[in-house]
């Protein structure tokens, strides 16, 4: 070993640039963030609160299948969550928040794959039933392929793959919304009696793809939005109205003769309208701001 010569070390020229790896609660500039912290801490609140319900009994009867379902209601929320960024960066010009969306999405693939793994413990780890009941019940199987596309979305979400896909990382990362489709309709399906929650979150994806389909200049406008959620509300009542003709014996037009009247407390309809009314009035209050510090600020000038 002493005889042989030493490997000559690279001139800092030649070196290959060395990789960073940014803490998750660091902004690109490697400066802390307060957003990216308490989001990161949020995102452990869930889990940890499951954990502690586990831990204190008070999971129920079956408290592995309660488990189950905590952690895929997180993952369908954190994923509605991630796709509203981009949104939200439009609608109130605010480029920040963007820093987000990746750890946002990774939480949703950390509860889906907790979900799963919860899933194979609730069938003692025989892979062999987990594989055939994936195979037989359609909910499970579209679960499954909902989670395959939700890893390879992780999997490429770093730096370097995206720099290495090129345009290709774009086309790949589109499917996070056909994969929230996939997951709210393993949601419904799954769902026994009460469907309010699957389609409130049906409806708010619904606003966010019909966000998607206006002109990226009217994203903001607040008449656009107010017509958005009008739109949107609609829209709800009708996935609800639709989930009871096909799914149950429950009449429909009772259940959408209950979106007429706030005599039964908020319907998923009025849910979903009055959350797009809210993003409207903030983006109405954001422009009347601009436009007042604007003129302010060209009084100042002329003065
Ligand atoms: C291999 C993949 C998956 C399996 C095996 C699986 C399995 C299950 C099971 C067994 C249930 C409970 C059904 C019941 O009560 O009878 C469930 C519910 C649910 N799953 Fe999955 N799932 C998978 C993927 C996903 C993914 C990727 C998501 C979301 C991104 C998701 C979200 C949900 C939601 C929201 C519920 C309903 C929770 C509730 O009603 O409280 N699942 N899943």
């Amino acid at each position: 070993m002493s005889g042989a010569a030493p490997a000559a070390a690279p001139s800092p020229a030649r070196r290959p640039p060395r990789k960073r790896v940014l803490a998750p609660w660091k902004d690109r500039q490697g400066r802390f963030s307060w957003m990216k912290a308490l989001v990161l801490a949020a995102a452990f609140v869930p889990g940890l609160v499951t954990v502690w319900w586990a831990t204190q009994g008070q999971l129920g009867g079956r408290p592995v299948m309660e488990a189950i379902h905590q952690t895929g209601l997180w993952a369908v929320r954190f994923l509605l969550i991630a796709l509203a960024v981009s949104p939200a960066r439009a609608v109130f010009d605010a480029a920040r928040v963007i820093l987000l969306r990746r750890m946002l999405g990774l939480t949703a693939l950390a509860y889906a794959l907790a979900h799963f793994g919860l899933y194979i413990l609730y069938q003692h780890g025989n892979l062999a039933t987990v594989a055939s009941e994936i195979a037989l019940r359609f909910y499970l199987l579209i679960g499954f392929a909902a989670l395959l596309v939700l890893a390879a979305l992780g999997v490429t979400s770093t730096d370097a793959m995206i720099r290495r896909m090129g345009a290709w990382w774009k086309r790949l990362h589109v499917l996070a919304y056909p994969v929230a489709a996939v997951a709210l309709l393993h949601y419904f399906i799954q769902t026994k009696a009460n469907v309010t929650e699957a389609v409130v979150f049906a409806g708010f994806y619904l606003w966010l793809m019909g966000l998607r389909l206006l002109p990226a200049a009217w994203r903001s406008s607040p008449v656009a939005l107010l017509g958005l959620a009008g739109a949107a509300g609609l829209a709800t009542a009708g996935v609800e109205f639709a989930w009871y003709a096909i799914a149950t014996g429950i009449n429909p037009w009772r259940v959408l003769a209950a979106s007429e009247t706030l005599r039964y407390g908020l319907r998923p309809a009025h849910i979903v309208a009055l959350c797009g009314l809210g993003v409207a009035v903030v983006a109405a209050g954001r422009r009347l701001l601009r436009r007042l510090t604007d003129g302010g600020q060209m009084a100042v000038s002329r003065v």
